[in-house]
């Protein structure tokens, strides 16, 4: 199936790391335009010349998602650059897990800050231009967590539900302008190796060492499926979205989690 994605121009934020990386690769291969707009230098560079060598057109932008300012600048140089923003792919995240009564208010600032302020910035940066040219879509990245609330996510479960409430009302607003704008929720996604984990990702720190091959085969006992997801499953499932084939898809939530919620 083609997706007609070639020469499209898509921001997707948080592209250095895991899933986001493998996002900004799908959009690459279909030969879109690629803005990788990460916080993180190293990473957000590295994955842009991975997507330029498969032949497409890529730029790294660095930028902080919870700084409206930054995010503007972002837009204004993805414009001039390509003319255009077709599509914003909203990837960041951010949690560590814990008991919500051993959480301090800092952090339930930094994930409310990192999983919905930035989701907002980024998505009204994009929408005047949509708008005037009746046309664009947004594919958020949500989370299991926000569709049935998780044990040790309990800030991060109420960010995610309210990205989940937020692409539903927008989409009701500015339908009519012909703008999609739909979720895709994964479930556990542990990355492939170090080399696609940035020292800002959610997987830095231990998080690797705690999901061994063994933990993983234990977690995957609560899927139907009974596996993990890959970062490619999301990234097929972002670019349908994002794509004219879901053209008459809009406010929907999609988890590609191997059945672990069905809802
Ligand atoms: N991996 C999973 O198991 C899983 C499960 C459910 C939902 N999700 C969601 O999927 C999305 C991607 O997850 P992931 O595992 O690839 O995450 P990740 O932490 O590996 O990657 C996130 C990227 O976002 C960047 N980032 C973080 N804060 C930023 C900021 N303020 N400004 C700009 N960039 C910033 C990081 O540098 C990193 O490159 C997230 O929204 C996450 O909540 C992931």
């Amino acid at each position: 199936m083609d997706l007609h994605l070639a020469g499209k121009t898509v921001i997707v934020t948080g592209g250095g790391s895991n899933i986001g990386r493998a996002i900004c690769l799908g959009f690459g291969d279909e030969k879109a335009n690629v803005v990788i707009a990460d916080w993180d230098e190293v990473m957000g560079k590295s994955a842009a010349e991975e997507v330029s060598k498969a032949g497409a057109d890529c730029i790294f932008l660095k930028t902080d998602i919870t700084d409206n300012d930054n995010v503007q600048d972002t837009v204004k140089q993805a414009t001039e650059k390509f003319g255009q923003v077709d599509i914003m792919v909203n990837n960041v995240g951010w949690n560590v897990d814990q008991l919500f009564m051993q959480e301090t208010r800092d952090k339930w600032e930094k994930t409310v800050a990192i999983n919905f302020w930035g989701m907002l910035n980024c998505t009204r940066a994009v929408l005047d231009q949509m708008i005037e040219r009746k046309n664009g879509t947004i594919v958020n990245l949500g989370s299991d967590a926000g569709r049935m609330g998780e044990f040790r996510e309990v800030v991060y479960s109420g960010c995610k539900g309210g990205v989940i409430a937020f692409t539903k009302a927008l989409a009701r607003e500015v339908g009519r302008y012909g703008i999609r704008l739909n979720v895709v929720c994964p479930g556990l996604t542990v990355p492939e190796g170090k080399e696609v984990v940035g020292e800002k990702s959610l997987w830095a720190g231990d998080m690797l060492k705690i999901f061994t091959p063994e933990a993983q085969q234990k977690a995957a006992k609560a899927y139907p499926l009974k596996k993990l997801g890959k970062a490619t499953d999301l990234a097929d499932a972002v670019l349908f979205m994002a794509s004219d084939r879901a053209g008459h898809i809009t406010g929907q939530t999609l988890s590609v989690s191997g059945g672990y919620t069905m809802m």
